[in-house]
């Protein structure tokens, strides 16, 4: 199974993994075979990627860290306590910062507390964190995102790879639910924030960027002074937009780029939290490598690269050292092509990862430089260091990414 982008997609080709639709119903099921009408569809609903299965690719097996229903349930918990908090905004477009919180702590904050879709939700973690304690790298591929589901799977893979981080640091399993919980509702101050503004194509403008970047705020006042939650989970959204240099937002926080586990407290005030820290890795590393209504996703080694030259500055230097020591630069079905040497400009996929090296995959050369389908050539990386390859992506601006 191949990750394909939707303008190679071709009526004939099968539907790897199910494709679903706004609310969680089936729109392709696996297995299924794809029509022009098809493809259509889900151009015009904004899908930009699909997987597919053929027998080509069969040998190349992309394991999402979680279980289908696992993920099906923790993006449905997602989405029902979004509508539900959505449900209890009144003319909020109308309403200034100030006026926002004001109303979150009257109205909206207690609705959110007291709904089922919250309780549900709160009920769930520890299925999903269950799931997580087998998973050591994150070896394959994200979900495939729309405009309209990218919220909510975005939550759950910012989710996945912050407790895979988390496991790794042996983090105990209250520690793991407090950044579950934050990292599931990371976002959610986002409901305060125009649609229009979100899902603006064109480059922002300061007012509009200045009013996006309220939302850690308005996620922190939804979230915090429960017990149910635990003040560590609020301030997840609340310092996730936060850099070690102190150039984030909202409070421009600075940290002190060491993994620190004992300081796992959030009493020294003004101070960024480790979790939020891994928070801050996770979110930034799925957005990118993500498809957005104003770009498609970024490849995931230039996402690999963005994040080595940002530790340090940006996120907490020890931290990404961890994250890129799970994290492999290729992920099992990326497409990729070879950089030099005989061979430059021939396509293929990473197969399989090298475990002492996860750098270094095993990669299936499939068409030449003209495109052509070639009898296919493996390659396998730990025993080739001239070969040089890189990610297929149309997106390579990096400098330009925005949550
Ligand atoms: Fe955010
Ligand atoms: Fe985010």
């Amino acid at each position: 199974m191949v990750k394909k982008r939707i303008d190679k997609v071709t009526p004939g080709m099968v539907v790897g993994r199910t494709i679903y639709g706004d609310n969680y119903e089936i729109l392709l099921k696996k297995g299924v075979k794809l029509t022009q009408s098809y493809i259509d569809l889900l151009k015009k609903r904004g899908f930009l990627n699909v997987f597919i299965e053929d027998k080509h690719t069969e040998d190349i097996v992309i394991e999402d860290p979680i279980s289908d229903k696992i993920r099906m349930m923790a993006t449905k918990d997602i989405l029902k306590v979004y509508e539900t908090t959505k449900n209890s905004l009144i003319n909020i477009e109308a309403e200034t910062g100030e006026g926002i919180i004001k109303c979150i702590n009257s109205k909206i904050k207690k609705n959110f507390l007291e709904s089922p879709a919250f309780y549900q939700l709160m009920k769930h973690i520890h299925c999903f964190l269950e799931e997580i304690m087998n998973q050591d790298l994150l070896s394959g591929l994200n979900s495939i995102k729309s405009a309209d589901n990218y919220t909510y799977e975005h939550s759950v893979d910012s989710a996945v790879i912050s407790l895979i981080i988390a496991k790794k640091l042996c983090l105990d399993k209250t520690k793991m639910k407090h950044l579950a919980v934050g990292e599931f509702l990371h976002d959610i101050g986002k409901i305060f924030v125009s649609k229009k503004i979100l899902n603006k194509p064109d480059k922002l403008t300061t007012e509009e960027y200045d009013l996006i970047k309220q939302h850690p705020v308005y996620g922190y006042e939804l979230l915090m002074d429960n017990d149910n939650i635990g003040i560590i989970s609020a301030h997840v959204p609340y310092q996730h937009h936060e850099r070690q240099d102190g150039k984030g937002y909202p409070r421009g926080l600075k940290g002190v780029n060491k993994i620190n586990n004992s300081k796992l407290t959030y009493e020294e005030h003004g101070k960024l939290i480790m979790v939020a820290e891994i928070a801050t890795i996770a979110d930034v590393y799925d957005a990118c490598i993500s498809d957005r209504p104003f770009r498609p996703g970024i490849p995931p080694d230039l996402v690999y690269e963005l994040i080595e030259k940002e530790a340090g500055t940006q996120f907490n230097k020890e931290l990404a050292a961890l994250f890129l020591s799970i994290t492999p630069k290729y992920p099992i079905g990326s497409e990729i092509t070879i950089k030099n040497g005989l061979y430059k400009g021939f396509t293929g996929y990473v197969m399989s990862l090298n475990e002492d090296n996860i750098s270094r995959p095993k990669v299936k050369i499939m068409y030449d430089r003209k495109e052509n389908t070639i009898k296919p050539m493996e390659i396998d990386l730990r025993y080739d260091n001239h070969t040089e390859i890189e990610c297929v992506g149309l997106y390579k601006n990096y400098n330009n990414w925005a949550d």
